[in-house]
């Protein structure tokens, strides 16, 4: 493992693919050489048409799915390069992810699924920090409640409070606002504005444009590779960027 100070918190990837099936006989293409290079302290949105690859480009940046080709580096480390078990290790501390269907353990307790992590990678929860994550997401009343019995928006924001506790350098938020009411789909995109500003790389697919005009940077897929990344945008040059080249919109601030 090569992790230094200096790539804390880097996201990066090169020519990323990934097939289902076999080698010998592949299936469908889900994502084809895919690129990208995203600093730490920067809030990145993945926008793209239902299908895109959105999802699947966020499982093999985060650890969770080997790609059939290509590199993906998290804070310089080779993530595949890695046995499965290496890599578990290696990312626990250093990635948090929200699912897009949550997958949270029904019949656990919020406070449970919360923890749920930090028990796994058999450390000691941080009680003050849970305490005022469950506060900043409104779950207090709810912390002894089965998962099974909360709303869509409720599991989503347990989703994020789990993803949050044990401070990583890199979260993976896919479609973190798409159950929430407005209320909660401001706080949840301030709270993760706040994360990036903090220095945290945060990395979300959104279908919203204007949760993606909050974002530093816009990966933009289509039919499974990175269209174009542009830097800030319009909610406006969002939309048009999901129909064609916004070529000269935004320019990529460097970290
Ligand atoms: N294991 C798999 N087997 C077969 N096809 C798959 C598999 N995983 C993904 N795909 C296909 O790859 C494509 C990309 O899927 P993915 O879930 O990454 O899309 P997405 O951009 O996240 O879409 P959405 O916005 O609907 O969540 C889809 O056509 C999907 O059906
Ligand atoms: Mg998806």
């Amino acid at each position: 493992m090569n992790a230094t100070q200096d790539s804390a918190g880097w996201v990066q990837a090169a020519g990323v693919s990934r097939y289902t099936g076999t080698a010998a006989a592949p299936g469908t293409r889900v994502l084809e050489d895919c690129s990208v290079s995203l600093p730490p302290g920067q809030l990145t949105a993945i926008v793209g048409p239902s299908g895109a690859g959105k999802s699947s480009l966020m499982y093999c940046l985060s650890g969770l799915d080997k790609p059939n080709a290509g590199n993906v580096w998290v804070s310089g480390i080779d993530v595949y390069a890695l046995s499965r078990q290496q890599r578990a290790v290696a990312l626990r501390e250093r990635v948090g992810f929200v699912f897009q269907q949550y997958n949270l353990v029904s019949y656990l307790t919020v406070e449970e699924n919360v923890a749920l992590p930090v028990s796994l990678a058999g450390s000691k929860t941080d009680r003050p920090h849970m305490e005022s994550l469950l506060a900043t997401f409104s779950l207090r009343q709810q912390r002894r409640v089965l998962a099974a019995t909360l709303s869509g928006g409720e599991q989503q924001r347990v989703a994020l409070c789990r993803a949050m506790l044990l401070r990583p350098e890199v979260i993976y938020a896919d479609e973190p606002t798409g159950a929430l009411d407005t209320g909660n789909t401001l706080l949840v995109l301030d709270v993760l504005r706040d994360l990036a500003t903090g220095g945290t790389n945060v990395v979300m697919v959104t279908h919203d444009v204007d949760a993606a005009a909050r974002a530093d940077r816009v990966v933009f897929m289509r039919d499974g590779r990175v269209a174009e990344v542009s830097g800030r945008l319009s909610a406006t040059d969002v939309l048009a960027g999901m129909r064609g080249p916004v070529a000269a919109a935004g320019e990529i601030g460097e970290a």
